[in-house]
């Protein structure tokens, strides 16, 4: 039997990260962990709970809220891991504009981190992990065996997101707006005080603005098992 690693990808926001971990979670039997997916249901709960107002997040109400926020994943009907807010699916209203608008606010706070970065320490302790995210290889696993940092230009993420959308049935938002968002939120990732997104030094790099998802799935593949032979 291969022994068992950790796999942390890290890069840019819609730039196809969560594919790629996903496809290849699936062909080697680990589980995958969408990182963004818990920094979004955490800015849902701000949402509902009327934490956010314009470009403010309540920290002292969002601080006294966090141990009652419980976020999980499980598998859904076609086979796709699915996140959970305190019992209730959400993983369509978290990928909403909504949520997207506000999430990089709400990941920027430090005690909110701590918080997720703890859980995802923990669903990664034996190994067997592809975790994705912006500071997997930096922060929450230092020491992952692969760590990978994948990018592409930002028109061709905005693309791939607003395809994304309207394949959903979101038929408002325009690709300006998807840009304008997309950019908005590499500027504040980039740039925050609490963990910003950067290259471990250790980091393979991949631009995948001109690969076919065949390409760098077979990419992510070899480099996993250079690391396990
Ligand atoms: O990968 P995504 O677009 O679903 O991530 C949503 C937001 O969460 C993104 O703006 C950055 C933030 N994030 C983070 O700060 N740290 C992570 N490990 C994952 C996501």
């Amino acid at each position: 039997m291969k022994k068992k690693i950790t796999i942390a990808i890290d890069g840019h926001s819609s730039c196809g990260k969560s594919t790629m971990a996903k496809a290849l979670a699936k062909r080697i039997g680990y589980a995958y962990i969408d990182t963004g997916a818990m920094y979004r249901a955490v800015t849902l709960y701000c949402l509902e709970h009327g934490m956010i107002d314009g470009d403010n997040v309540n920290k002292p109400r969002l601080r006294r809220h966090m141990p009652k926020i419980e976020i999980t994943f499980k598998v859904g009907q076609e086979g796709k891991s699915e996140t959970w807010l305190n019992g209730k699916n959400v993983e369509k209203e978290i990928r909403g504009m909504e949520v997207s608008n506000k999430v990089s606010l709400v990941s920027a706070i430090g005690f909110v981190r701590r918080a997720m970065v703890a859980q995802q320490q923990a669903m990664g302790k034996n190994k067997g992990i592809v975790m994705d995210g912006r500071d997997i290889g930096t922060v929450v696993f230092p020491d992952a065996e692969l760590k990978v940092f994948i990018t592409a230009s930002a028109q061709v993420r905005a693309e791939r997101r607003f395809k994304e959308l309207q394949s959903k049935g979101d038929t408002t938002t325009t690709l300006e707006e998807v840009l304008a968002n997309v950019e908005e939120r590499d500027r504040i990732d980039s740039t925050r005080k609490e963990s910003p997104l950067r290259r471990a030094s250790d980091a393979l790099l991949l631009d995948n603005s001109n690969l076919t998802i065949e390409a760098q799935d077979e990419w992510l593949y070899q480099e996993y098992l250079k690391k396990v032979q």
